[in-house]
């Protein structure tokens, strides 16, 4: 078996609010494996989004690792951490955050620019993926012109341009309706199918079902770790 392509160890995060510490993580410890399709759930407060934006390099935590394809990121200095960021992980959000001005396309090819990848070769991704989310008539209108499924697709488009190690979506179905939803979980599985790591925070419990491993956080800890039968 290959080395898994995250893994976390005692990874702990603790906020102040004012004087008061938040235990937001506790000494989190998994594996990921390359091609895993997983969703995180919980209530509200319980740690899901801390976790990802430590696994996503937006945060420190106060103590543990994380190990993205081998790489220790939590070592990462502050002028490392955007390289690899950009590099190892796609990030898909609850609102989209597409560059308004900027067309279907322009935000896939947006993502490969930051990362000095030629002209030539993002044209031909971004087409690439772009047709491979149903969008290929849509490339060149701004995302006010299409709905939330759409700009969903161009998000996950946008998340999937660099080869990312793994990805990561926080209530990415969280504004859509439950068909759209239903086709962007789809869309997602897919990708598993297809080798990609995807890692998806939700509240919608007929989006974690369809997934392979729900990880239960509560106060900060994982509650339980299931894989999820005939998916
Ligand atoms: N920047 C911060 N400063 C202080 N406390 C924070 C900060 N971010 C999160 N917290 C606290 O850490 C805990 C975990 O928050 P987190 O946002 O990870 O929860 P969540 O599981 O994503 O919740 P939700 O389902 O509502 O999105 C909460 O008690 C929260 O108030
Ligand atoms: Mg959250």
């Amino acid at each position: 078996m290959d080395e898994p392509i995250l893994r976390v160890r005692n990874l702990s995060k603790t906020y102040m609010q004012g004087k008061i510490p938040v235990h937001a993580l506790s000494d989190v410890s998994f594996d990921v494996d390359k091609g895993e399709f997983l969703s995180i759930v919980g209530p509200s407060g319980s740690g899901k989004s801390t976790f990802l934006s430590m696994i996503g390099l937006l945060d420190k935590p106060t103590s543990g690792s994380v190990f993205i394809d081998g790489v220790e990121v939590t070592k990462a200095t502050d002028s490392q951490a955007p390289k690899i960021r950009r590099e190892k992980i796609g990030f898909v959000f609850q609102h989209f955050n597409l560059i308004p001005t900027l067309s279907a396309f322009e935000n896939v090819d947006i993502a490969m620019r930051f990362a000095r990848v030629p002209k030539s070769k993002r044209k031909e991704r971004a087409v690439e993926l772009l047709t491979q989310m149903g969008l290929r008539d849509r490339m060149n209108h701004k995302p006010s012109e299409l709905s939330g499924g759409e700009q969903q697709r161009v998000a996950i488009a946008r998340a999937m341009a660099n080869n990312p190690a793994i990805i990561l979506a926080d209530e990415p179905t969280g504004e859509v309706d439950t068909k759209t939803r239903d086709m962007i979980v789809e869309l997602l599985r897919g990708l598993s199918e297809n080798g990609q790591t995807i890692l998806i925070v939700t509240h919608d419990t007929s989006v974690s079902a369809r997934t392979r491993r729900i990880i239960k956080m509560l106060d900060g800890k994982i509650e339980s770790d299931t894989k999820v039968e005939g998916t």
